[in-house]
């Protein structure tokens, strides 16, 4: 079940998204962290983030839109008193970095640079704040500059979060990769609406919100598909991902590892379970190395 992503090693291919996982010790009733391959922290920014008013979570058929807003910590407060704690779980550590300007991004880079935090995770992919986030994963042209000042920041190994609202997603992972992205990740929510019609008013505060779990999967899929034939660095593939098969579609479509986050929700084991999917699966057909069906299709 071993691999090597950006020359860290993890234990299997299974990191927990940002957002759904807390700081890593948020499971620990359910099972022990280090069974994963990765987690991802909490989206942090520069600023203590309060979150967005009003409703945050709602279900679909076969997904759920969420409206958190970011909320959180700040950087700062996290590497005083996070990211110590989060390093000593036996699994690699993804400090997924969010911002709402480009100044905001490269100081946020410059102090997790200081730090032992092997990968920062760049989300320039979220959906659910008014300033920055989402904004700069639209357009090739923004998203290449603050990977590049980013990239100036810091020598971690930088992952760049993606957008599926991209305006087109193969040509932003090639933007990234021109930048200096070491590889990426895709993709976050989709942006989404719901309307409450005996309130007569939409759902969300902000009217939108990002869309995930299942019902994502097909296009999450396609989209990892489409750029790891078109990039050369490491390709994260997450969107539904919900069982060892949904996680072994995204390897052959060639992805090198895999996140999961809404499908957590639904039992808090879901993830080692997965893990344990992807085992007997391997151990069915006889696969050592996840070279031999990474990207065959
Ligand atoms: C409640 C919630 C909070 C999230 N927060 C973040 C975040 O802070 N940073 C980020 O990059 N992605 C965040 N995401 C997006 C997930 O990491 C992931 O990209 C998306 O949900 C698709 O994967 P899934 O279908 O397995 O959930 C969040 C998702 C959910 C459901």
């Amino acid at each position: 079940m071993k691999l090597t992503l950006c020359g860290h090693e993890m234990k299997n291919p299974v990191i927990a998204a940002s957002g759904t996982f807390g700081y890593g010790r948020e499971y620990e009733d359910y099972y022990d962290p280090a069974v994963l391959g990765g987690i991802s922290s909490k989206g942090l920014t520069l600023q203590p983030q309060k979150g967005n008013p009003g409703q945050r979570l709602h279900e679909t058929p076969m997904g759920l839109m969420n409206s958190i807003g970011l909320q959180n910590p700040g950087v700062e407060w996290f590497i005083e008193h996070e990211l110590a704690d989060m390093l000593t779980i036996d699994t690699l550590t993804l400090v997924n970095l969010g911002g709402h300007s480009m100044e905001d991004y490269i100081t946020g880079a410059q102090l997790l640079d200081k730090t032992e935090a092997p990968v920062i995770e760049l989300n320039i992919s979220c959906p659910n704040v008014d300033a920055g986030g989402m904004a700069f994963g639209i357009r090739c042209h923004s998203a290449s500059a603050v990977v590049r000042e980013v990239r100036q920041a810091t020598k971690k190994t930088l992952l760049v979060k993606l957008s599926p609202n991209a305006e087109n997603i193969v040509d932003m992972a090639l933007a990234c990769e021109e930048a200096g992205a070491d590889a990426v990740s895709l993709v976050n929510t989709f942006q989404a609406m719901a309307i409450d019609v005996h309130a007569k008013k939409p759902v969300f505060h902000r009217v939108t919100a990002g869309l995930s779990g299942p019902a994502i999967l097909p296009i999450a899929l396609r989209m990892v598909h489409d750029v790891a034939k078109a990039v050369s660095i490491p390709v994260v593939g997450l969107g539904g991902i919900a069982s060892g098969e949904d996680a072994l579609a995204f390897i052959m479509a060639g992805a090198t590892a895999v996140q999961v986050g809404t499908a957590a929700f639904t039992h808090p084991l879901r993830m080692p379970q997965i893990i344990d999917e992807m085992d007997a699966y391997c151990q069915q057909y006889g696969i050592r190395d996840w070279q031999e069906i990474r990207g065959i299709v």
